[in-house]
């Protein structure tokens, strides 16, 4: 007992010394913690930190974000990618809001949609000072090599849980949560961790036995899946046409230029198009690899299936990063081919 005691306290020390000085930790809102951990899940801190401030601009309390429409929520989201934590997100403050009034614990957080356990452990010791427990795949590092744990995949988490519910302190149960997650990230890194600047060397198991590259076991990523998609950017006048992405494919509810996978069927109006080939772009969702193929299609006249937008309408429509790339490159072709066009 005495040694989790010192463990805190080693551990806090630290972290109220070296921690980063991060936007969302100088905040107890629950609606702000709540935005900064959805957007930590996946993307890196420095890219999430100009999208933080935007976004509590735009949408400063949950009940703005419940009342926003779809598209302006997903126009703020754009370039953050994973955009099913964006929809989760809306859905959630929608469901907080209609209550009216925050959840209560761990497990009222966890009926949210897009609450796991991991964002209500966050919100919940972080915001309201509660000793609930969380797990990432820093604290799973951690907890690996502190215990020597060889568990890997789905186990390590149960016993990092285990773990972590038996250490989680009810004095600053959020810092606690952060600095773990704050040693894992710039301390007790993957591959080879940097021992010497570690509060818990002392306590480290892994390190009295030398084996503290070889944790967590695993963790080898899977292999990418490597798909080629067709696009084409269907122009008539000044105005470019785009669909709307339908519900069960990436970024549902978003737009973009049509885009098939090249052993699909091709849209039937490319045969009356002057297709131009433009060049390739390649982007990686999720476990994907994918190679777009992009092509100018210009058209005589505006086919009805798709919405046909001006450039600066198009500038204001939730596109994905890679249909953005894709419009980027396009113009590129466009106004060295007709200067005069836009
Ligand atoms: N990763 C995700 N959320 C974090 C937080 N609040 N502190 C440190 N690392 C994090």
């Amino acid at each position: 007992m005495d040694d989790v005691k010192e463990m805190h306290r080693a551990l806090l020390a630290w972290y109220d010394d070296e921690k980063r000085d991060l936007p969302w930790r100088h905040t107890h809102d629950p609606y702000a913690i709540w935005v900064s951990e959805i957007m930590l899940q996946q993307t890196q801190v420095a890219t999430v930190i100009p999208y933080y401030h935007r976004w509590l601009a735009r949408f400063p309390t949950v009940q703005a974000l419940a009342e926003a429409d779809d598209q302006d929520v997903l126009a703020q989201w754009q370039g953050l990618g994973y955009y099913r934590r964006c929809r989760l997100l809306l859905e959630g403050a929608r469901f907080v809001a209609e209550k009216n009034d925050w959840p209560q614990s761990a497990e009222e957080w966890r009926k949210v949609p897009g609450v796991g356990p991991y964002t209500a452990g966050a919100i919940t010791s972080i915001a309201f000072n509660q000793p609930t427990p969380l797990v990432d795949g820093n604290v799973e590092r951690v907890f690996s090599r502190l215990t020597a744990c060889r568990d890997s995949g789905p186990q390590l988490k149960k016993s990092a849980w285990t773990w972590a519910e038996g250490v989680t302190p009810h004095k600053r149960p959020g810092d606690w949560n952060q600095a773990l997650m704050e040693l894992g990230a710039t301390v007790c890194k993957p591959g080879a961790p940097l021992c010497g600047a570690c509060p818990l060397i002392k306590k480290c198991e892994a390190h009295r036995q030398g084996v503290q590259n070889e944790l967590p076991i695993g963790g080898k990523k899977e292999q990418a899946v490597e798909l080629t998609h067709l696009c084409w950017v269907p122009i008539h006048n000044d105005r470019f046409g785009i669909r709307q992405i339908t519900t069960g494919e990436w970024w549902a509810g978003m737009w973009e230029f049509p885009r098939v996978t090249n052993s699909c069927p091709q849209p039937h109006w490319l045969q009356s198009a002057e297709i131009h080939e433009v060049g390739v772009i390649k982007h990686m969702v999720t476990k994907h690899k994918i190679k777009l193929v992009i092509s100018l299609a210009y058209l005589t006249n505006q086919l009805p299936e798709l919405r046909w937008l001006t450039l600066s309408e198009l500038e204001s429509v939730a596109l994905p990063a890679p249909q953005r790339k894709v419009l980027r490159l396009a113009l590129a072709h466009i106004r060295a081919e007709q200067p005069l066009l836009f």
